[in-house]
This record gives C-alpha cells, structure tokens and sequence, in this order.
C-alpha cells in the first residue's frame, strides 16, 4: 500500500528574482545611479522561469527505503520540500498517509531564537506528538545529538555542526511514520555521517519509510534498496538501487575539465557567493593532454562573492565514481571584499590512481560555515601509464603515491641460508 503518492508534480520557479546580498542603501543608490540597469536585472520577467520539476509521478510503499539521484539543479530539494509541505507545488497532486519528519536544509524548522530543548518541543508539538511523548524521546535525542551542554543555549549560537545533529536527532527520533533527508549531512563530521546512516537504516528496519538525497553512492546503495534518478526536472530512472546507480554513473562518467558560467544572477550559487568557473589544467609541459598517474594537476576556481566583507576559504572535495572521498583539502583563510576571487590547488604527480575523479568545491565563511557547494564542478580521468614489469593489473588503493623505499640485502648471509 502506498504511504507517498506523486501525480504528475511539477513546480516552477522565477529565476533571477533572487538578488544577490545589499543593504537597503545600496540598492537605493544603485536604483539612483543606474535605474534602467536596475530595472533590467531585477526586473521579474514573465518568461524568466525555469521548471524545477516537471510531471513527476511515483509511489512510495510503506516500509521502502528510497534514494534519489541526480546532478547539481536536478530537482532533488524541490521535491523533498513538496514532500514536506515546505513549498507548494505549481501543478499536480501529492497524498502522504503520515507524519513527516524532515531534514532539508541546516536550520529549517528551528527558531533561532529558543534554546536547543525549546526547539525539540516545538518541533515535536508541531508534528502533532504530546509532551509526554515527546519527554520519554528528549533524552535519546539529546545524546544522539551529543549537545547535552549546550541544551539551553539559543540555537543561533550554535555551531554549524551543532545545528546539524539537532536536527537530524529531532526529525529521526521523534517517531516520524517518514523520515525525509536531503544531503545537509554532508557537513557533519564523518563519525556522525556514519552515526546518521545508522540511524537511517534503523528508522527503514522498524518499518517506516525514508526518502534520502545523495551524492555519495556506496551509502546510498548500501541504505537504500531503491532508487529515482532525476534530471532536469524529470524521472528518468526508477528501480532497484544497485542498477540505477550503475545507470547513473555510466550516463554520466562524461569528463568535465572545464566549467564557465556567466557572471549573473544564474551562475550555481546564492545571494553570498557564486561559482564563475573551474578548470583543471594538466601541467603536462606540452606533452599529449592525457592526464596519467605521473601528471600534476592544477585545479582552479573562480567565484564571486557578494559578502561586504568576508573571511572565506575554499574546500575541495575529491570523490572516486563510487563517492568514495579520497581527499578534502582547504585553502588558508583570506578576506574578501565583494570581488572575484581565484583559487589554484595544486595536487602533486604520483599521488593519485588510475580513477575517475568528481570535484566538489566548497566556499566557507569563518573557517566553519558552509555558504555553498558544487558537486561535480569537474570530472576527469587519471590514466596509468606503460609500466615495466609483469604486473599490468590496476594497484590497489585509493591514492598512489610514490613513496622512498629503502631497501638492504644481506649480501653476507646470502649464501649461508
Ligand atoms: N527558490 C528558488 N528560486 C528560483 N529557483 C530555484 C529555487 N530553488 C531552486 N531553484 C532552481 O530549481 C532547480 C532545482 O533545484 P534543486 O535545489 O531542487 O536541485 P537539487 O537537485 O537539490 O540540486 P543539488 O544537488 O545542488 O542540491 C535549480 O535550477 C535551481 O536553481
Ligand atoms: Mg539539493
């Protein structure tokens, strides 16, 4: 029996009515200077819209986990905020037989003003559970979310992470009959990532139902026994996990080297920072463009930020097809006005393998809070090379460095054993 219904589900949003971060006096002096400029960026054109989603139609059985898939911008989050009635859909109908618990992005559904307890009663009041019910949960959620000092600190203070284990503790443990989470948990440490698909595949064997976003699939394939792969807007795959992914990272193992995108308002991106460019340069010294083992390789970003003025870093995630993460690297701290800025990560010969690698870039405030990430901003392949010896197998491992060996026989002793 179905718990989720989707009917032909389709939203649509106005693009470029999101302005990039002002003040008041600013905007007004801008509408001053230059008002048909103004105008015609900000200006809410009828046609400037895009379909987030379009006719989307599927059903969840009660007790089924369900991944879904999908590139940057596919449509993921617009679903899941359907789902959870955080936004109304343009077209179509959906039915849900049951209570929603929901993990959409950092901070929805809290008050920033109400402590950590206050906020654990308001959401539990607000799926509909009683106070008694909620008290005999408060204390599994307080440890799951390991922030027993800080339980009566307003949750604006807290920190990213923080922010993140509470509301993931909330939405999991306060007996949703559907648990919904988009990939927020990306920005938890990797013990409490883990912690999280725990609980995950705890809420999916008592039965209930989830819906989970991901990127990284071996998590996915792992939790999840079916899968939806979107794409602009639409289903274009629906079944049992193990093959959609299989489908999904061979339809798009196409190699990405470089990315541009025009410096407007619908560049990936938000109101604080947006993504302008990425490229990977192989410093092969004019040897063939083949990008093997032995090829250093310069990454490099371009972004905008709209920020005043910022204390930002860039991280950089590294990810193999299977989303395993082989390495996360960030930049020193700068400050940054509102500008563009360019950031070039070197990443040396001989430490990669053989791979197909996926870049996700990341744009942090104050070395903690994330303002924006990019997945698959680049994917490239790292080749072998002609090796001498017998073995022509792949090596084993995620990197490949090329360690100093030292080695000494026992020339002396040779003969005697
Ligand atoms: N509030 C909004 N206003 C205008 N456009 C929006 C809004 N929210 C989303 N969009 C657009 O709708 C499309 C789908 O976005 P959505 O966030 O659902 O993608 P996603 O699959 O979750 O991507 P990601 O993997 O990056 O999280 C994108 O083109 C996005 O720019
Ligand atoms: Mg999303």
């Amino acid at each position: 029996m179905s718990i989720i219904s989707v009917e032909n589900l389709s939203k649509q949003y106005h693009i470029g009515t999101k302005l990039p971060y002002r003040t008041f006096r600013e905007t007004l002096m801008n509408v001053i200077t230059s008002p048909a400029k103004w105008f015609k960026s900000n200006g809410l054109r009828e046609n400037n819209t895009i379909w987030a989603l379009k006719d989307v139609s599927f059903e969840v059985k009660q007790g089924e986990v369900l991944g879904i898939i999908g590139h940057n911008g596919a449509g993921k989050t617009t679903l899941l905020k359907i789902l959870s009635r955080v936004t109304e859909p343009t077209e179509g109908e959906v039915r849900i037989r049951g209570r929603v618990g929901s993990l959409l992005e950092v901070g929805t559904g809290f008050h920033p003003e109400l402590t950590g307890r206050e906020n654990i009663f308001l959401n539990g009041a607000i799926l509909g559970m009683r106070k008694e019910e909620i008290k005999r949960k408060f204390d599994e959620i307080v440890a799951f979310a390991e922030i027993e000092k800080f339980l009566d600190t307003p949750v604006k203070r807290y920190s990213s992470g923080m922010y993140v284990r509470l509301a993931f503790a909330v939405a999991a443990h306060l007996d949703p009959e559907i648990l919904i989470v988009d990939e927020v948990l990306a920005v938890g440490d990797a013990q409490f990532q883990k912690k999280c698909l725990g609980k995950m595949g705890d809420v999916g064997k008592e039965g209930r139902t989830v819906l989970f976003v991901s990127h990284n699939m071996t998590a996915l394939k792992s939790l999840c026994n079916r899968a939806i792969w979107i794409d602009k807007g639409h289903i274009i795959n629906d079944g049992e996990s193990e093959a959609v992914v299989a489908n999904y990272l061979h339809e798009t193992a196409k190699v990405v080297i470089e990315q541009n995108w025009d410096d407007n308002n619908n560049a990936p991106g938000n109101e604080k920072v947006r993504l302008l460019k990425a490229r990977l340069a192989p410093d092969n010294k004019g040897m063939d463009s083949i990008i093997t083992v032995e090829t250093p390789l310069n990454v490099e970003f371009v972004f905008r930020n709209f920020l005043p003025e910022a204390s930002l870093n860039y991280s950089m995630h590294l990810y193999t097809m299977d989303g395993i993460c082989v390495l996360n690297s960030g930049s020193p701290v700068f400050t940054a006005k509102r500008e563009k800025i360019k950031g070039i990560c070197r990443i040396p010969a001989n430490f990669l393998n053989a791979e197909t690698y996926r870049v996700k870039i990341m744009m942090v405030q104050d070395a903690s809070v994330p303002l924006y990430d990019h997945n698959d901003a680049l994917i490239f392949d790292v080749n072998d090379i002609e090796r001498e010896g017998n073995w022509y197998g792949k090596w084993a491992g995620v990197v490949r460095p090329k360690l100093d060996w030292q080695v000494e026989t026992d020339n002396n002793n040779a003969e005697k054993s």
